[in-house]
């Protein structure tokens, strides 16, 4: 499974680029607002830090619209994926640049419809959105098995890209059921290196190598 980092924070980036753990990287208008910065300009550098995807959204509600504003941001830099909602106008925005040859990730995908919508318009990358569906009652994992299972049926290449992911345990059950990609925020990509049990046994054997009083280098 890929990681992708949800934020619009260069630091956050470069941090976790710099482990090479790091695949690509999601955006979205309430990231960017979050980061107090020109779009165009914080993109820019996320594609200069990243060689992999990097998810800019068009705000545009109109397909033709769309189309300007999915070129306009795919002019930034080759690595750019171009982010359109789950519409009708944005299912046929997202024909029309894909067949141009840009990445499209559609999103704020909430049903299993919607992502074979979206895999038939061509999607480079389809945005389920877990946590948002867990906070209704709505078991989001449920989506990703389903989509896994439709896509798999029809040989789709689209790719399920996981979003809105609040926990470690969010990112376990989708590398169990399947998802091609999870987007996560910053802080739980770096919590889940973390196991009590390796810090207490890291401890232990520092302290006994420490008593050995030798050195490797
Ligand atoms: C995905 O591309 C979105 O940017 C993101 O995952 C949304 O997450 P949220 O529901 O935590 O805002």
């Amino acid at each position: 499974m890929k990681f992708f980092v949800d934020t619009a924070d260069t630091g956050e980036i470069r941090d976790l680029a710099a482990t090479g753990l790091l695949d690509g990287v999601t955006t979205n208008p309430s990231l960017i607002l979050k980061s107090g910065r020109p779009m165009k300009d914080v993109i820019a550098e996320i594609c200069d830090i990243v060689e992999g995807p990097v998810s800019a959204e068009v705000t545009a509600t109109d397909a033709d619209a769309m189309i300007a504003e999915g070129r306009a941001l795919a002019e930034i830099a080759d690595n750019i994926a171009v982010k359109l909602p789950l519409t009708l106008d944005g299912l046929k925005a997202c024909r029309t640049l894909t067949d141009a040859g840009h990445m499209v990730n559609v999103t704020l995908c909430f049903s299993s419809n919607q992502a074979l919508l979206a895999a038939k318009a061509g999607a480079t990358f389809i945005s389920p959105f877990i946590g948002r569906l867990d906070d209704i009652n709505i078991d989001g994992m449920d989506l990703i098995r389903e989509m896994r299972i439709i896509y798999d049926n029809y040989g789709f290449e689209t790719e399920i890209l996981a979003a809105s992911i609040r926990t470690a345990n969010h990112v376990r059950e989708c590398a169990l059921v399947g998802a091609d990609v999870a987007t996560v925020p910053p802080a739980v990509l770096k919590g889940l290196v973390k196991h009590p049990l390796t810090d207490k046994g890291l401890e232990q054997f520092l302290a006994d190598w420490a008593k050995t009083g030798q050195s490797i280098l």
